[in-house]
């Protein structure tokens, strides 16, 4: 089929868009500001993040994805009916696009996300799998005869999978990750410091000193906030011991999620997981020590995978460089058409 191949990665903190033969071309943050009267969206991506916390009433932004899914569709058709549009111009033929979504989204769930792209102006549309497409990303070889496991931390997902000859044996997908992160944060300086602290700086704080495990020289930052009892701004310094006991239990349920697909894992595989060890991708491996701690509490090899963030993106890349992936692991686009086809069989 003419027209340009695009790969959506359509995260929860954000989009990344990826076209063959150019590679990632766009990382948007997930949000939109819409019109509080109209609903009508205003703007959409990067321009709108740093407005988080700080628009007017006559602004509302809206996050459209919540835990790894679609919250919001009419917002998402906007995103995907603009990205579409920027990167394809007044091209004739439309793009196939193929899309990545949480292993565990159900059978409705998928063909309303396929409908969605099409609507948005793509000519045909695949879905496939995160875990999959976060392993070939991050140069794993999925067509492997044993077991491998691949931990996913994004902003509202944690998906934890195991992959065997490029399919996945077993998954868990839990909502707890980098968000969950930040938001302990924030609840433990109100609690511990009496100090309310917006969204953007909850990730500041995480990102310039949070860390997994205690460390023997500490970080720190001096930043800003409101004082929870006389509402007056203030400024104040946060270590990343701090940080660490804030989101101690946040991390502890990350690591449940790992433990849990283990123990679920037939023994053969678990013995290939001993060998192979753990990839990490999504934005949360790069929490600072996230990789000694997951080695230390679960007793095997971790790394974090090169360029972590991109993953998802670079391995539908990767997928639609080789057309052999896609059709050795039953991945096929569909078209209007046969989306209609489906919804009446399913009676949707
Ligand atoms: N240096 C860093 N340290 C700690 N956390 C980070 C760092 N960089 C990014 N993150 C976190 O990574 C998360 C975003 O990761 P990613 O872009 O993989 O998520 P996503 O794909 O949008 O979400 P999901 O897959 O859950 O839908 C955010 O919570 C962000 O705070
Ligand atoms: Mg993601």
């Amino acid at each position: 089929m003419p027209g340009l191949q695009i790969g959506i990665d359509l995260g929860t903190t954000s989009i990344l868009v990826y076209v063959r033969g150019k590679g990632v071309v766009l990382h948007e943050a997930s949000v939109a500001a819409l019109d509080a009267k109209t609903g009508d969206v205003l703007a959409l991506g990067n321009r709108v993040y740093q407005m988080v916390g700080r628009n007017p009433d006559s602004l509302r932004v809206v996050h459209p994805m919540r835990d790894g899914v679609i919250s919001d569709f009419s917002v998402i058709h906007a995103m995907i009916a603009y990205y579409i549009k920027r990167i394809c111009g007044n091209r004739m033929f439309k793009p196939s696009v193929m899309i990545c979504m949480p292993a565990s989204v159900t059978g409705l769930e998928r063909s309303a996300i396929l409908e969605l792209a099409i609507a948005a102006g793509a000519g045909r549309a695949c879905l496939v799998e995160e875990p999959l497409a976060a392993a070939l990303g991050a140069g794993m070889n999925i067509a492997y005869r044993g077991g491998q496991m691949i931990v996913d931390i994004g902003g509202g997902t944690t998906d934890v999978a195991v992959l065997t000859m490029g399919t996945m044996a077993l998954s868990r997908s839990a909502k707890v990750a980098g968000n969950a992160l930040s938001a302990a944060i924030q609840r433990y300086l109100r609690r511990e410091r009496n100090v309310m602290v917006g969204d953007l700086t909850a990730e500041e704080i995480k990102r310039k000193v949070g860390c997994a495990r205690l460390r023997s020289t500490e970080l720190a930052i001096y930043t800003r906030g409101q004082s929870y009892i006389t509402r007056l701004p203030t400024r104040l310094e946060v270590s990343s011991t701090e940080s660490f006991l804030a989101m101690r239990e946040r991390l502890d349920d990350i690591i449940d999620v790992i433990h849990r697909v283990l123990e679920e894992t037939p023994p053969e595989m678990a013995g290939d997981i001993a060998d192979q060890g753990v990839v990490l991708t999504g934005g949360g491996a790069l929490l600072r020590d996230l990789d000694a701690l997951l080695q230390e509490r679960t007793q095997l090899r971790v790394r974090v995978a090169k360029d972590p963030v991109n993953c998802v993106a670079l391995g539908l890349g990767v997928m639609m460089e080789s057309q052999n992936i896609l059709e050795e692991n039953s991945y096929f686009y569909r078209t209007d058409d046969d989306i209609g086809e489906y919804a009446r069989n399913r009676n949707l």
